[in-house]
């Protein structure tokens, strides 16, 4: 449902004391007032324990940010947009509290109609009781406008808390009033593999298993686990980077033409995939993947010192359907590798003959699609030429797109665009119930092999690898190698 223009939004952020709100939430908000997209009217109101005044609690926000923000900062704007901006102290396991917090929103929306999105910006122990709370304070109903709720992951541990959990959601509110985060939906680029598929029609011929012979989907980070251990070493890398964020990108990849643009058309496509993703059994995933740990992982803070968690994950997936029937997604991730890029290459096949001489190329020779997510984002597609005058010798070499020199400012951020869809009830960029579900289907049984000690050994890397040289070798005995570059781009 669309929001009538004529009503005003309420934002109640929940963990307003939190690292994403004073470092993702708030900026994105204030870079929206700022381009004047942030709808007119719209109120911002934080709820957490501390109680503090309105007034400290923006100038709390204003420090982080300027910080985060740097030039786009502008202190007068920000006077401007903080007027709109409260705080409401609370306790989320008290209902007596979301029955205050309720009255004073009503206060502030001065008894007109409006409408509302709560934000669970919380730790997720809290999603319940909050969820619960919001239902027993009547502040679900929509009589007097929407309401939506935006979480944010984790989506439960595995299969069984995330149905729990979408249990939970659905007592208070209907999925349509749902709003789940993978912010990786609102990055551009990932925004852009819909675009460059489904705008184009040059791919579509190409995009199957004739031509395409595999597809990687890298996300490598060069940052270590950092303060978050304690958190890190609870989840690891299957749950805190593949049940999301590499099985979006997978899906967007993979899926079929939607016939319209629209959340749930589009939604419907990415869970005929998650559907058709071959699950890998217990005796599979010591073949079908490799686990990695780095080698000072052990030494970081809350993490235990004989800890078997995973920093590094890659795994074969397969997706049976006609499109991709043999062609396998290749997907890997970790923490403290070579540098930070994420990256989707389509590999293509070989000719089926070779009219050049010269010895059988390799497959990493062959043709290469590579679409740059983050950072320097772009596009570059690898294909042979002559090398001018030195008879028939060939060498590869490329066509590129770059964001930075075809379009003017900096790419936003993810948050900025998902908070606007929530504010016009656009829900095609958010994860729906079946589709989180579908995803802990596929992760799972890889969970609780990668549990078990001896079902697939360890393998650690040095801070600044590409991950173990276990997952060159893993990719080596398929005749396949990892397409092991930075930024293209630059
Ligand atoms: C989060 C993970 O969901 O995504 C983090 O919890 C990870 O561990 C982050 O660092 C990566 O996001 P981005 O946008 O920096 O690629």
């Amino acid at each position: 449902m669309k929001t009538p223009t004529s009503l005003a939004n309420t934002l109640v952020i929940f963990g307003a004391s939190g690292d994403l709100t004073s470092r993702k939430l708030v900026p994105a908000l204030y870079e929206l007032f700022r381009k004047k997209r942030l709808p007119a009217g719209t109120r911002i109101v934080g709820f957490s324990r501390t109680p503090i005044a309105h007034e400290a609690w923006r100038e709390c926000l204003a420090e982080s940010a300027a910080r985060f923000l740097a030039g786009a900062f502008d202190a007068a704007l920000w006077s401007e947009f903080a007027s709109q901006v409260f705080y409401q102290a609370g306790d989320l396991g008290k209902v007596e509290d979301f029955v205050s917090l309720n009255n004073f929103l009503t206060e502030l929306e001065s008894g007109t109609p409006a409408s509302r999105i709560y934000y669970l910006a919380t730790a997720p122990q809290f999603f319940q009781p909050a969820i619960a709370h919001l239902g027993a304070a009547g502040m679900a109903d929509q009589s007097s406008g929407t309401r939506r709720l935006v979480i944010e992951k984790p989506f439960g541990t595995d299969l069984a808390s995330a149905q729990q959990l979408n249990l939970a959601v659905h007592r208070v509110f209907n999925e349509g009033q749902v709003y789940r985060i993978d912010h990786y939906l609102g990055k551009e680029t990932v925004q852009n593999l819909m675009v460059l598929r489904f705008a184009n029609s040059i791919f579509e011929p190409i995009w199957n298993r004739n031509y395409i012979d595999h597809v990687q989907i890298t996300v490598a980070e060069e940052v270590s686990v950092g303060r978050r251990g304690g958190y890190y070493n609870s989840v690891g890398v299957l749950r805190d980077m593949f049940q999301n964020h590499l099985l979006q990108l997978l899906t967007l990849t993979a899926m079929e033409w939607p016939s319209a643009y629209q959340a749930d058309v589009i939604r419907d496509e990415k869970v005929k995939v998650l559907r058709a993703i071959r699950l890998i059994s217990r005796e599979d995933v010591a073949r079908d993947t490799v686990r990695g740990q780095y080698r000072k992982y052990r030494d970081e803070s809350d993490v235990p010192p004989d800890s078997n968690t995973a920093t590094f994950g890659a795994i074969q997936f397969h997706v049976d359907n006609w499109r991709w029937q043999g062609v396998p997604f290749l997907l890997r991730s970790g923490k403290a590798m070579s540098c930070q890029t994420t990256q989707i290459v389509i590999q293509f096949r070989q000719p089926p003959h070779q009219l050049f001489q010269g010895e059988p190329r390799p497959l990493t020779e062959s043709n290469r699609l590579v679409i740059q997510v983050q950072p320097a984002e772009g596009v570059q597609m690898h294909f042979f030429t002559k090398v001018p005058d030195a008879g028939m010798k060939l060498r590869q070499t490329d066509l590129s797109f770059q964001y930075r020199e075809k379009f003017a400012g900096p790419m936003p951020e993810a948050y900025q665009r998902l908070l606007l869809d929530v504010m016009q009830g656009d829900a095609s960029l958010f994860t729906r119930a079946d589709e989180v579900e579908l995803a802990w289907r596929v992760i799972d049984p890889i969970q609780a092999a990668w549990d078990e000690a001896h079902a697939s050994p360890l393998s650690f890397y040095e801070v600044g690898d590409w991950g173990p040289p276990s997952s060159t070798e893993w990719m080596a005995r398929q005749g396949r190698e990892w397409f092991d570059s930075c930024p293209l781009l630059k």
